[in-house]
């Protein structure tokens, strides 16, 4: 009986759901930068580092990172909103500690290379095929309405020249007013491992 209530309520909440699609301002805030160059044949890019005079250039975007939810979704003006990126390098060759990552709380035009953000972290070394998590935090405008978050990986482009066309992004928050409630609904994609859980705590 109680599972057939929690099935229910899992129907209405998958129905809602869907409602929601359509709602712009309830796009999903995780984001992933995966916008990837192809990546040499293998041997290409070691010969072409070999050259380099640059402290370390490759000739493809060795980096990726992805973003754990921001937290909070609707930060408050005036106060922070954080969450954890996680910075990966795919490349062969490991990348210097050094490497900035630069975030904007509001920035709707692209930043070029060399541009600070309103927080800059400077990034531990990155062995090949290494992923570190980074703990970041910024604060949001004074002013409620909608603010773009843009995060910049490697903003100096000390490690890829076309690092601000590769792995920067940004994805739009709205400020609320300072103590506002709000009430955010979720759906969580149900396999039958996670169904299964849900019925079980129902
Ligand atoms: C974010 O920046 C845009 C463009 O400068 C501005 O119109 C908007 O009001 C800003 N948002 C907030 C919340 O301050």
């Amino acid at each position: 009986m109680a599972a057939a209530r929690a099935l229910a309520t899992l129907l209405a909440l998958a129905a809602a759901g869907s409602a929601l699609a359509d709602e712009p301002r309830l796009k999903p805030v995780r984001i992933v930068s995966r916008v990837r160059q192809e990546a040499p044949d293998p041997g290409a890019g070691v010969e072409a580092l070999g050259q380099s005079a640059a402290p370390l250039s490759f000739d493809y975007e060795p980096l990726d990172w992805w973003s754990d939810w921001f937290n909070p979704i609707k930060p408050e003006a005036g106060k922070k909103q954080k969450t954890t990126i996680h910075v990966s390098n795919h490349g062969d060759t490991a990348v210097p500690k050094g490497t900035i990552l630069s975030i904007w709380a509001n920035r709707t035009t692209p930043a070029k290379c060399g541009e600070t953000g309103d927080v800059d972290y400077k990034l531990p070394e990155l062995l090949p095929f290494q992923t570190k998590a980074i703990k970041a935090s910024w604060q949001m405008p004074d002013t409620p309405g909608e603010a773009q978050v843009r995060v910049f990986l490697d903003s100096a482009c000390t490690v890829f020249s076309g690092s601000a066309d590769y792995v920067q992004q940004s994805f739009t928050t709205t400020v609320v007013e300072a103590g506002s409630k709000y009430v955010y609904l979720q759906l969580a994609i149900l396999n039958p491992g996670s169904l299964w859980r849900l019925l079980v705590v129902n």
